[in-house]
Order: C-alpha cells, then sequence, then structure tokens
C-alpha cells in the first residue's frame, strides 16, 4: 500500500487575527488542512479563539479544519466542533475521561477523531486506544504557545507511533505540532509523520503559500 500523500497543516494561531479571513485565504490551495487551535486558559495557560470563530470560517474557506483542542473536559465542547463542520477534531488524552467515548461520538458525528499527545506524557499506554483513531498529534513542544523551539527528542514517540501502526496496519495520520519548519521538518518526516503543522514557518514568511510549498517539497524529498 503507498504511503498517503504527507498533509501540510499551517496553524492560523501563528496569523494576523484581525484579518483571518485574508490570512487563511492566503494558503488555500496550498495546503491541505487549516490547523486551529483552541486554548482555553485552563488546559494550557494561553487563550485563543473558539466556536464562533470556527464557524464563522467555515463559511469562507473550502479547506478541510483540522481543529486542536488544548482545553478541559473535551467530553464536553469537541462535539460542538465536529457540527460546526471540522474535518478532523483532535483532543488532548490528558485531558480526557473517556477518550475512546469521545472518538466515537466524533465519528458519530461525522468528523475524523483525533489524539494529542503532549510533551511530558508517554505514548506507550495509549498505543491500544489508537484504532478508535483517525490521527494522533504528537507534540513536538510543550503545548500553549507558537513560536517555541523543536524538542528533537519527542521525535522518539513517532518513532514508536510509526512501527506499532504499520505493524497493526493502522490507518492513522500521525501529526507533529510544534516547530516545524525548514530545518525541522525533514527529521520529523524520517521519524515517520505524515503530517505537519507548521505556524510561524509559515505566517511568518513574507509569501505564506510558498512557505508552504516549500516544507511540502522537503518532505516529498526525504520520502524519495
Ligand atoms: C501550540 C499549537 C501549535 C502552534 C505551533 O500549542 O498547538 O499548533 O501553532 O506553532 P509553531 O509552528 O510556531 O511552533
Ligand atoms: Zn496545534
Amino acid at each position: 500500500m503507498a504511503a498517503p500523500s504527507p498533509i501540510i497543516a499551517p496553524s492560523i494561531l501563528a496569523a494576523d487575527f484581525a484579518h483571518l479571513a485574508d490570512e487563511v485565504t492566503a494558503v488555500e490551495g496550498s495546503a491541505d488542512w487549516l490547523h486551529v487551535d483552541v486554548m482555553d486558559n485552563h488546559f494550557v495557560p494561553n487563550l485563543t479563539i473558539g466556536l464562533p470563530v470556527v464557524q464563522s470560517l467555515r463559511k469562507v474557506s473550502t479547506m478541510p479544519f483540522d481543529v486542536h483542542l488544548m482545553i478541559d473536559a473535551p467530553d464536553r465542547w469537541a462535539p460542538g466542533y465536529a457540527e460546526a463542520g471540522a474535518y478532523n477534531v483532535t483532543f488532548h488524552v490528558e485531558a480526557a475521561s473517556d477518550p475512546v467515548g469521545l472518538a466515537r461520538d466524533l465519528r458519530a458525528a461525522g468528523t475524523k477523531a483525533g489524539l494529542a499527545i503532549d510533551r511530558d506524557t508517554p505514548v506507550e499506554p495509549y498505543l491500544e486506544l489508537l484504532p478508535h483513531f483517525d490521527t494522533l498529534l504528537v507534540m513536538t513542544i510543550k503545548a500553549g504557545f507558537g513560536g517555541q523551539k523543536f524538542l528533537p527528542e519527542l521525535l522518539d514517540k513517532v518513532r514508536a507511533v510509526r512501527r506499532h501502526a504499520d505493524s497493526g496496519h493502522l490507518e492513522l495520520r500521525i501529526e507533529v505540532d510544534g516547530g516545524i519548519a525548514s530545518d525541522t521538518i525533514e527529521a520529523a518526516a524520517q521519524a515517520g509523520a505524515d503530517a505537519f503543522v507548521a505556524g510561524t514557518a509559515v505566517y511568518g514568511a513574507a509569501d505564506p503559500a510558498a512557505a508552504v510549498r516549500a516544507l511540502r517539497a522537503q518532505v516529498e524529498a526525504r520520502r524519495q
């Protein structure tokens, strides 16, 4: 079976929130997914955007939305994002009381289900949950803020999940998030990631669409 094409997902956390629709349009056509970071000032210290913004963005973009919930009580809030038209809804294993039940609810609501693993959380205890999920997001920083330095040692988790997914023939996207840029994306790809979130590297660039294309070219080159 051929490996699925890599996904490049710009994170609007690094975009200009005063011109969000324009910032989304800037990567429409070059990006595969739009990564939307929802933070609640409880699960992480930072506070960003929530459901009303996702609902509004849904009307101005045709891109699949990859919603990354860094919030407490995802069991309560995550299905609303599925109903708002998200393509994939990822919640943190550290915050969920019933991850498998919530994954079922998300899939029943018509979206893909994602599980996120923060910097200090080992992945091994959760490998057996992965058949219930479509995406596994491995943080390559501590969740909460954009613009942090990539932590290469966290790629050990990506390698472990890749081995597990391949040997079990799981249909699972392995996504990396945090510090992904031209100097780190190849190591992440080589470790086995096939979906790449990039905030600063895309929206900090003069031409965000060109930055997306350049990141994709690096991953493609690494796969040959
Ligand atoms: C941080 C978010 C990331 C963030 C990545 O907790 O989950 O998606 O936007 O930003 P960069 O790419 O700048 O590290
Ligand atoms: Zn994120």
